[in-house]
């Protein structure tokens, strides 16, 4: 029997071969073209809902509907200035969407879950690289104060109820799209993330990147980040669902990086060089929140999920 998943908040970059269902405040309409293009390239029919993980009444009719076995988490708002400005959106939406889903998936006697956490956890790390066991809540922004939030809370219901089997995935910088071209990032949304930016200025549609931050204690003075391709980040969900199914870990927190810093003028390059554009950039002031050097120790991560990312920098530019 093929497994069931329910994917909160987002669409799929890969397939992993099971059916599945998707629980997404997507769009007003509810009309959601990626998720067409996601059955087209895979061949598979998806159930998609429209619903607000804050109404629990509408969560919990969406499970009755279907046997579930295994959860993955990505629903949640994530723009890092907004976040600051919004808290309590922040708070409500990530914090209470978790606690309604969790206690969702208690009463339908679903206990497996994959989390999409975030390398914010860290905070302005006190070593490099980042291993698992480098302290979190030391957080800059509310955003990942939510994610840390969320942690926090799923591993102490995890430490109550012995049923429960959740990855944490921390995600360090995902960028790329589908090698098909046809899901990626969604270049109408207000991106907040630095390769639609500089996909955008490339196509004309901007006139430069901003560059928050010259000054950091960086070898080029720029924010240095640990990127990692789409298509891996989507293949270590899938290697942490098989993981769920062979093990109980109860609560395990993982990485997921390649454990390759890249500075923001680096990663400038590498796309003028991969791609033969010209990208203009300019200097800008520091951005409340953001801290200069995020790269993580990822061998816990490939060892324990029996992972390996296949795709470099180049591949992330194409
Ligand atoms: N993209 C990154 O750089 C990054 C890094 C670390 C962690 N993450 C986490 O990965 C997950 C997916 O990120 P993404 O980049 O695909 O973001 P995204 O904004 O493209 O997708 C998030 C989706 O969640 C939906 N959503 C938000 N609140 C919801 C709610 N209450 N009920 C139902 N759906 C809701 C949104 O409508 C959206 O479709 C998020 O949890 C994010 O915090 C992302």
């Amino acid at each position: 029997m093929s497994r069931q998943n329910l994917r909160t908040g987002t669409e799929s970059k890969e397939d992993h071969g099971a059916h599945g269902n998707w629980l997404s405040k997507h769009t007003d309409s509810g009309e959601a073209p990626s998720l067409k293009r996601v059955e087209e390239i895979t061949g598979k029919k998806l159930t998609f809902y429209q619903c607000d993980l804050l109404d629990i009444n509408r969560v919990d009719e969406i499970f009755s509907k279907h046997h579930i076995d295994y959860v993955i988490h990505f629903a949640a708002i994530k723009a890092v200035g907004e976040s600051m400005q919004f808290p309590l959106k922040y708070y409500k939406n990530n914090v209470i969407g978790t606690i309604n889903l969790v206690e969702v998936m208690k009463e339908h006697n679903v206990y497996q879950m994959v989390f999409s956490s975030s390398c914010c956890v860290y905070g302005d790390p006190e070593h490099l690289p980042i291993t698992e066991d480098h302290p979190t809540g030391n957080v800059t922004n509310v955003y990942g104060r939510t994610k840390y939030l969320i942690e926090e809370m799923l591993k102490d219901l995890t430490h109550a109820e012995p049923r429960w089997n959740i990855i944490s995935l921390r995600y360090f910088n995902p960028v790329g799209a589908h090698p098909s071209g046809r899901i990626g990032e969604d270049p109408t949304k207000n991106f907040s993330n630095l390769m639609p930016y500089i996909a955008q200025v490339a196509l004309g549609n901007k006139p430069h990147v901003e560059v928050f931050g010259g000054d950091y204690n960086t070898p080029d003075g720029t924010g240095v980040r640990d990127y990692i391709h789409i298509m891996d980040l989507a293949s270590g969900h899938v290697a942490a669902l098989s993981r769920l199914s062979q093990e109980h870990f109860r609560y395990k927190p993982l990485n997921l990086g390649l454990g390759r810093g890249l500075s923001v003028l680096e990663l400038l390059a590498h796309w003028e060089r991969v791609t033969g554009t010209r990208v203009a950039h300019r200097m800008a002031a520091r951005r409340y929140g953001d801290v200069p050097t995020l790269v993580c120790d990822g061998s816990r991560g490939q060892r324990e999920l029996s992972w390996t990312p296949r795709y470099d920098i180049d591949d992330m530019c194409e």
